[in-house]
């Protein structure tokens, strides 16, 4: 997905694991999504890789116990005031151990020191080591100081044993420092239901009836939501291999899958919008974040659901010996999802796309009143062609109001649809 992070300065600091190699596709993530990116390195990450590869990566001086200096901002309390962000990746199981007790002997132990705003922490190492009893309380009390640890994973390892301490994937760190620095107030800790993909309805069990949607609109939206800072529960007929794992997904097949899902994860949203304490380190510059704070949940209902479904689907594989030249499926109507949720303290927004030229804008605009949803996310189609594209194009329209948000890729549109949908809170309410 094309985010961008232009603008954005962050500081990625390396430790002495085997895996300070992968710290270079991290980099490189930063670099091609726009970001500027510093580096500190331990005098044992240096064991690994050069700092040579980083500055060539970066462009920049990497901060190295030999290159320090006091007559250019190349030290460790300058270089953490220049950045937004801190991510420690690879970090070892001493480095936490020591951060955890405010340790200072190396560079980059001082760079962590002396920084002020949000700092995220990559453990990677033995099982053994990572899952001692003084790294694990080391690793609780750093969250518990709103330090975000970015879980390790459960493969074999570089060392030959098979357990839990491989550093997480470069993509997830990534998605994780992008969201500490995209967090958004409004979207923090907010309930947010999307729905994405084209049901599938069975005819028996190996055919079914279906439509073109991709899911990829879904899967930009929730993606958007997370880096904001929400919690997503992404409810969707297709993949989702490249979005954060972070996302809680549930994988459905048919429209009734899908609206059995859809208000389970409704109820759970409305018992968990009570007071939520929020959880991100933030910059000091950022309102009071320590209040807890009760937020409306969100549903946005971007999947294609069939409209019609087999009455009598058939079990097995229906012959064609048994069907003859033609065959007449009876379908029934399936329930209208949004239609039927009626739930007051939910934020509703609904998707529309029509391929009628004249009467597509006030088709969508009759989804206010006929679905009694808050927003609308309209979008001709010129054919069939425009489903599954990287890119998409949208017009909001709530009661009072219709943007053009304009033609352009999946996560800027639905970075524009949550700008757009922060609006229907305060209308909702009125
Ligand atoms: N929708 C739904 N349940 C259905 C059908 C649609 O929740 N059984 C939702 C879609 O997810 C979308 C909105 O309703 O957010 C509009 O869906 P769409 O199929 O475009 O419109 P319909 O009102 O069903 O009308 P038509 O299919 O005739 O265009």
């Amino acid at each position: 997905m094309q985010l961008t992070l232009k603008n954005k300065t962050i500081l990625l600091g390396v430790t002495g694991s085997i895996s300070a190699y992968k710290a270079c596709d991290l980099a490189r993530l930063f670099v091609k999504a726009g970001a500027c990116v510093h580096v500190v390195m331990t005098p044992s990450a240096e064991r690994f890789v050069s700092a040579l590869t980083f500055e060539a990566l970066t462009r920049n001086a990497v901060l190295t116990e030999a290159s320090e200096s006091w007559s250019s901002t190349l030290n460790h309390i300058d270089i953490g005031k220049m950045c937004d962000v801190f991510v420690l990746a690879p970090a070892t199981a001493n480095t936490i151990n020591k951060i955890a007790n405010g340790f200072a002997d190396n560079i980059l132990l001082q760079t962590v020191l002396a920084y002020t705003k949000p700092l995220l922490i990559a453990p990677s190492a033995n099982t053994h080591m990572i899952e001692d009893a003084t790294t694990l309380k080391a690793l609780n009390y750093l969250e518990k100081h709103h330090i975000e640890i970015i879980g390790s994973q459960s493969k074999l390892l570089a060392c030959g044993d098979v357990g839990n301490g491989a550093l997480a994937e470069p993509l997830e760190i990534f998605y994780a420092t992008a969201r500490a620095l995209l967090n958004d107030d409004f979207w923090n800790n907010r309930e947010v239901i999307v729905t994405g993909g084209g049901t599938r309805e069975k005819i028996d069990e190996v055919r079914y009836v279906s439509n073109f949607s991709s899911g990829k609109m879904a899967n930009s939206l929730a993606t958007a939501l997370y880096l904001k800072g929400a919690d997503v529960t992404l409810i969707t007929t297709k993949g989702h291999a490249e979005i954060p794992s972070k996302i809680c997904t549930i994988d459905i097949a048919s429209a009734k899958e899908m609206k059995e899902k859809v208000v389970k994860s409704i109820t759970n949203a409305l018992e968990s919008e009570t007071l939520v304490p929020n959880k991100t380190r933030l910059k000091p510059s950022f309102p009071n974040h320590k209040q807890e704070t009760s937020k409306k949940p969100f549903l946005f209902m971007a999947a294609a659901v069939a409209d019609f479904t087999p009455k009598s689907p058939k079990q097995g594989k229906t012959k064609k010996i048994n069907i003859g030249s033609k065959w007449n499926i009876e379908m029934k109507q399936t329930d209208d999802i949004l239609k039927s949720i009626s739930e007051l303290s939910l934020i509703k927004v609904g998707f529309k796309a029509e391929m009628d030229k004249v009467n597509g804008f006030s088709n969508a605009k009759s989804l206010i009143e006929n679905k009694n949803v808050d927003g609308v996310c309209y979008n001709l189609l010129a054919d069939s062609s425009a489903f599954g594209t990287l890119d998409n194009s949208i017009v909001f329209i709530t009661k009072d109001e219709t943007v053009e948000l304009g033609r352009a890729s999946k996560l800027e549109l639905s970075f524009k649809i949550l700008k757009e949908s922060q609006k229907l809170e305060h209308n909702n309410t009125i």
